[in-house]
């Protein structure tokens, strides 16, 4: 669906044409559609690109979304695979064609980008609190019927601030549509009420000013960066909370459809707790609706959720693993001491919030020749280049093209606006497009 008010839309990306605003398309291919890029299936390495350059592995990326499909579906959960990663409208069409419920957002305006693209499921994972996007928002329930939003509330103010705008806004046959959850957060943590109280006091103010509480939500992903027993004992004792909010909040008569609460929590580390957590019926009986969220499980990582992720970690789940799919591309432009190259990637093309890109492979230009670089390692980045060590057995040359895993896919996607997606022998097969 195009949605011309709103900017974009499906047609209008496939047609624009690729120019210098596109980092890593070399001029050749300039004046192309992305669409006419991807029917002309260059190779990586013969002169549509110009290092450095973030490709994506096509059977990867498809691996990892076929794999949290088939696991969602198998725990009996929804999945809202959180759209932020990526902001790649390409990549929500094949989690949603995988099965995906709809998509998670974090700010109003990945909201409009959804509506951009006609995608009728958008759950913003956080508080909506100005007052113009919650107008928009609620007019785009009214217009479209086929609309769902969910948000978070987690104060009295963010109430308050919501509900003022239904008198101006209300949507056609009440608030068909829309649901809003009551925001748990941790002690130290970011946002969310802190207690069960608190939780039952933003539903009731909520449910009293006509706005539909359809459940409880909050995000674990922050309760730790190692899987220990303290880590996972906070996450379990933080799903709890989360659990006896809903139950609190059910018992005083407060969520809209009491027989459907909607229990909501879990990025690409702790989804597994979280399906645990939330199987079990709560006090009453009822059966929560789980919509767990992982985003960065997509394209997965080589560094950061390659160590964490249930699906990568020692132990595993069985029948369940996850690829790298994002490699960045740079060349070696100087060898300038022994044992010592530079490459041309840096802090403006792969993440390092998370760790050091991790080399891969080279590949030597004038013969096609592979190496493993994965005795090399990353010792520093500047906006521009890699300092890679290379050890004594590595023929590193100037000229020779070299691939990076990368650690923390958020922070790398958020570089490129346009990455082509390869086949296993290089050969481009499309091209994705990024609105960060
Ligand atoms: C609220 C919320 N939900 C879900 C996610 C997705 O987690 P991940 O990036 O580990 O996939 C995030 C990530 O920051 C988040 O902030």
């Amino acid at each position: 669906v195009t949605r011309p008010d709103v900017g974009i839309g499906r047609a209008a990306e496939r047609a624009e044409r690729i120019d210098a605003r596109f980092k890593g398309l070399a001029p050749s291919t300039f004046g192309l559609s992305l669409d006419e890029l991807a029917a002309a299936r260059p190779r990586l390495f013969d002169g549509a690109f110009t290092p450095p350059i973030m490709v994506l592995r096509e059977e990867a990326l498809r691996h990892n979304i076929e794999t949290m499909a088939r696991y969602a579906r198998a725990s009996g959960v929804e999945h809202a695979p959180h759209g932020k990663t990526t902001l790649a409208p390409r990549i929500f069409d094949l989690q949603l064609e995988a099965g995906a419920w709809g998509l998670s957002v974090g700010t109003a305006s990945q909201v409009v980008l959804c509506r951009a693209f006609g995608f009728s499921r958008v759950f913003l994972a956080n508080e909506l609190v100005d007052p113009a996007a919650i107008e928009w928002i609620l007019r785009e329930l009214r217009a479209d019927p086929g609309f769902e939003f969910l948000a978070y509330l987690d104060s009295l103010d963010g109430v308050r601030l919501f509900a003022d705008r239904l008198p101006t806004a209300r949507p056609r046959g009440g608030l068909r549509g829309l649901g809003l959850l009551v925001e748990m957060g941790p002690t130290g943590g970011r946002t969310g009420c802190r207690s069960v109280e608190e939780a039952v006091e933003v539903g009731r103010a909520a449910a009293a000013a006509g706005l539909p509480v359809a459940g409880v939500a909050g995000y674990e992903g922050g309760l730790g960066s190692v899987i220990d027993a303290a880590v996972l004992g906070r996450v379990r004792a933080f799903l709890g909370l989360m659990r006896d909010a809903a139950e609190a909040l059910l018992a005083g008569g407060l969520v809209g459809d009491p027989g459907r609460p909607i229990l909501s929590a879990g990025g690409s580390v702790f989804f597994d707790e979280v399906v645990a957590a939330f199987h079990a019926p709560l006090r009453g009986g009822t059966t929560p609706r789980t919509i767990i969220r992982p985003g960065a499980y997509v394209s997965h990582d080589a560094g950061h959720y390659e160590g964490l992720s249930p699906f990568s970690r020692p132990e595993g789940i069985a029948g369940f693993t996850l690829q790298p799919a994002l490699e960045a591309w740079g060349q070696l432009v100087s060898v300038p001491e022994a044992g010592l190259a530079i490459a041309t990637v840096g802090r403006r093309d792969v993440s390092f919030d998370l760790g050091m890109p991790i080399p891969l492979r080279l590949r030597r230009p004038a013969t096609g020749e592979w190496q493993d670089a994965s005795g090399m390692t990353v010792t520093g980045l500047n906006d521009q280049h890699a300092f890679v060590r290379v050890p004594e057995d590595v023929d590193a040359r100037v000229g020779d093209w070299i691939a990076f895993g990368i650690s923390h896919p958020c922070t790398a996607f958020d570089k490129w606006h346009l990455l082509p997606v390869v086949d296993a022998d290089h050969h481009v097969v499309d091209v994705v497009r990024t609105y960060f």
